[in-house]
């Protein structure tokens, strides 16, 4: 585990219950940095505070005013790597950091009996024809382009999970974490392979307009069916899956260079400093994996009838 000096320290001496899970010990940690941030300003140190930069001169009123004008210089709290190398990564912290589990079935695949579930099902085979065609053997960009993609159900889903738990007074089930989870899981995707890829102007100009189409397509859609939604979103991530298994198959030719692994990578899914190209596309394929179960549950939970809020979430389920 990646923790700081401070905080390896006070869990070292057992301050946090053992009962507890790892995201909330590391959230007791970071309250526990802060507070030892703000309570020692004369260290120099500035984790964690309101207080705005130049002290008091900026401070409005009277001395009891709690008004003040600027906010800037809210610091992230500083943690550290286990071996005491500052985390440098703004985007993720450590506690959300993971080894993916490759020992996931890649091969299982719901088979379409309903209507709907047909209809899902050719949706995404007809969507991967125009693909194939853009993107031919790239698997690089098209890794790249298609988490631009994958990263928006997630957020929609549990967009609109949101504000219909709002709506209702009621609990969601754990399933708008659960979604929003895919999508900033997705959207690491996307941030590894930008360091192994470089999209030229069509293919960010190809991005804007499949974003702003796609974005509003699934809202309706999920709006309209989510049952149907979750499908498509279950087999776009068999696809995903395919996709991965050819870009390991082009590593392994070696007509894709099998470059060291992007540093983000490493620590967003604890490989070993020596670890390459072939092991992220691994890692990826298999959280593609684990969107492809969540997303046909999701949808299997409709088929019955119920609401996803009936069967828990898969909560950390990666
Ligand atoms: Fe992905
Ligand atoms: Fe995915």
């Amino acid at each position: 585990m990646m923790m700081s000096g401070l905080g390896f320290t006070r869990l070292a001496s057992s301050c946090t219950p053992r009962y507890l899970s790892t995201a909330t010990a590391w959230r007791t940690l970071s309250n526990d940095i802060v507070s030892d941030c703000i309570m020692a300003p004369s260290a120099g140190v500035r984790c964690n505070s309101t207080a705005p930069l130049g002290g008091d001169k900026q401070a409005v009123g009277a001395k009891d005013d709690k008004g003040i004008v600027s906010y800037w210089g809210l610091d992230p709290t500083k943690v550290s790597k286990e071996d005491g190398a500052p985390w440098k990564w703004t985007c993720f912290r450590p506690w959300e950091a993971y080894s993916a589990d490759l020992s996931i079935d890649l091969k299982k695949h719901h088979a379409p009996t309903t209507l709907l579930d047909k209809m899902a099902y050719w949706t995404v085979k007809t969507l991967r024809w125009p693909t194939d065609l853009f993107f031919q053997r790239r698997y690089g960009c098209r890794a790249m382009m298609l988490e631009t993609v994958a990263a928006v159900p997630g957020m929609v889903g549990g967009m609109l999970l949101h504000c219909k738990s709002l709506r209702r007074f009621e609990n969601s089930g754990g399933w708008i974490k659960a979604l929003l989870e895919e999508a900033e899981n997705e959207r690491m995707h996307l941030m590894t392979f930008m360091e192994v890829s470089d999209p030229i102007w069509y293919d960010r100009a190809l991005v804007f307009a499949v974003q702003g189409v796609f974005f509003n397509a699934y809202f309706l859609g999920y709006i309209i069916s989510p049952k149907f939604a979750h499908r498509v979103v279950g087999y776009l991530e068999e696809e995903a899956i395919h996709s991965y298994t050819e870009f390991l198959k082009e590593l392994d030719n070696g007509n894709i260079e099998n470059v060291p692994a992007p540093p983000i990578a490493i620590d967003y899914w604890r490989l070993p400093p020596n670890s390459t190209l072939r092991d992220v596309v691994l890692a990826v394929r298999a959280d593609e994996a684990h969107h492809r179960d969540v997303n046909h549950f999701a949808s299997d939970i409709h088929d019955q009838g119920r609401q996803l809020k009936e069967a828990p979430a898969p909560l950390g389920y990666h």
